[in-house]
């Protein structure tokens, strides 16, 4: 167990989302969308640092949820799909938030989130409240017409869906077993907030785990455990976390059951991630509306049936989000403030910042042959402007958990120093021991390379 200085965190601070949206703005996590035509409303994009983390994210889940499993399977399907898709699996019709609008300012609201006051002008004359369709309506094609509507997918499961029975023919596999996707979803939110936890467009992480129906009640419980472990595992403290199941009138239109994962936002306990047991709703609807049999062959009894369904679903979005907040510290290293991002190396947007001591030549060049063996094996960042305390400085903030400095005594004795971020302890480690030294630290396997 690491001890650390003692620190604000996500527990006790009171501005944490101001911070953290600040840092994200400032350092070049996340920008508002279109900000130089003014921005576009809860639209965000993601800088060098924040595409960098995104793909840290989206990596660790994949790695977990497919790389290193034999029984799930990855797919990329398409984002735009045909209105026959969303007829069938319900959402046209129940994929819908409750509408209302307030009389006096005309701000339109989510029924479920105002308790009949308008947070804009404090008006009670408010609407009844209408069903409101959160998919992206647009048209294929030249022509405008009926036929050509296309919706931008509002969840990337419909494409496990449909491609169930060209998985099972490509892959063999057999249930229990699951398809796993990580892509752009879109959803015309009624009220969009938060920073990126809820936003329009965004990216979600999605495993549809194909069982015998007997077996869903196992599964369901196998899922939730792992998919909690996963978050821990990645450093978001277990009291930041809690598990939470949805009562019957919040379930969704394809769901037996759900349960929320949530995360302690700053604004209070929010969804982070849901699991659901979507039993056999969604292979049944698209079997009736396409004509094609969805079901698999049981050896066993000699039975055709179709398999119910155990769905983890994320948005990386969000998933980010709450790795910010939770890792977001301020403390004191030798009298003076710091703000630093204890992120697990596997998410940090930096894993190793190589800073040469000085811009002389001899430096510089040492320094970039470290880096170019560095480079293969983790993402790094070189940096030479400023002195070495401010570099630092700039790498705890972003969360960079190893900086290796290489100054005027590593020309003769081909050593450098390794800093933590956490502890902030420095060690010397001959160069060509630093790959070892760093596959130790990040519980890699090690790996000795000679420059
Ligand atoms: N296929 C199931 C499904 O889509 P969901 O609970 O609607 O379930 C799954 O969404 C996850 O996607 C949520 O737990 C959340 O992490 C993320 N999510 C949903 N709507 C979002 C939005 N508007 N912006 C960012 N993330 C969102």
């Amino acid at each position: 167990m690491v001890s650390y200085p003692a620190s604000m965190t996500a527990a006790n601070d009171d501005n944490l989302m101001e911070k953290v949206v600040n840092l994200c703005k400032r350092r070049g996590f996340v920008f508002p969308s279109a900000e130089i035509y003014g921005g576009f409303r809860s639209t965000y994009d993601y800088g060098p640092l924040g595409a960098s983390m995104l793909r840290n994210v989206k990596d660790a889940w994949w790695r977990s949820m497919v790389r290193l499993r034999d029984d799930v399977v990855g797919i990329d399907a398409a984002i735009l799909s045909p209105a026959a898709v969303w007829e069938a699996s319900g959402h046209l019709e129940s994929f819908t938030d409750p509408l209302v609008d307030c009389r006096s300012c005309h701000e339109r609201w989510r029924a479920d989130q105002i308790d009949g006051v308008c947070p804009n002008c404090g008006s009670t004359d408010i609407t009844e409240a209408r069903a409101f369709n959160l998919m992206f309506k647009t048209h294929a094609g030249p022509v405008e017409e009926e036929a050509t509507v296309a919706y931008l997918r509002p969840e990337t499961a419909q494409g496990m869906f449909t491609n169930f029975a060209n998985v099972l023919t490509t892959t063999r596999k057999r249930p229990p077993f699951g398809i796993a996707q990580v892509g752009k979803a879109f959803r015309n939110e009624i009220t969009p907030q938060n920073f990126v936890f809820r936003t329009r467009e965004f990216e979600l992480m999605e495993m549809e785990y194909f069982v015998p129906p007997g077996e869903a009640p196992k599964w369901f419980d196998y899922w939730v455990a792992e998919r909690f472990s996963w978050f821990s595992d990645l450093g978001i403290p277990p009291e930041m976390l809690r598990i939470r199941p949805h009562d019957a009138d919040e379930l969704s239109h394809y769901s037996l059951k759900t349960v929320d994962i949530e995360f302690a936002f700053p604004w209070g306990w929010g969804e982070l991630e849901g699991v659901a047991n979507r039993g056999d709703y969604d292979l049944n609807a698209h079997a009736k509306a396409s004509g094609e049999r969805l079901e698999v062959f049981d050896q066993a009894t000699g039975e055709r049936f179709v398999p119910y369904v155990i769905e983890p679903a994320l948005g990386a979005t969000r998933a980010m989000m709450a790795f910010l907040l939770a890792a977001y510290a301020e403390d004191e290293v030798a009298g003076e403030a710091r703000t630093v991002l204890r992120l697990d190396w596997r998410l940090a947007p930096v894993q190793v910042a190589v800073l040469p001591l000085s811009r002389k030549e001899e430096l510089e060049g040492l320094s970039r042959q470290v880096l170019t063996m560095l480079q293969p094996h983790y993402l790094c960042d070189y940096d030479v402007t400023q002195s070495i305390g401010r570099r630092y400085r700039r790498q705890d903030e972003v969360g960079t958990p190893w900086c290796v400095t290489v100054d005027f005594d590593s020309i003769d004795d081909r050593a450098v120093t390794v800093r933590d971020r956490d502890t902030t302890a420095q060690v010397r480690v001959p160069i060509e021991g630093l790959l070892d030294e760093l596959a130790v630290r990040s519980g890699r396997p090690p790996q000795s390379v000679r420059m």
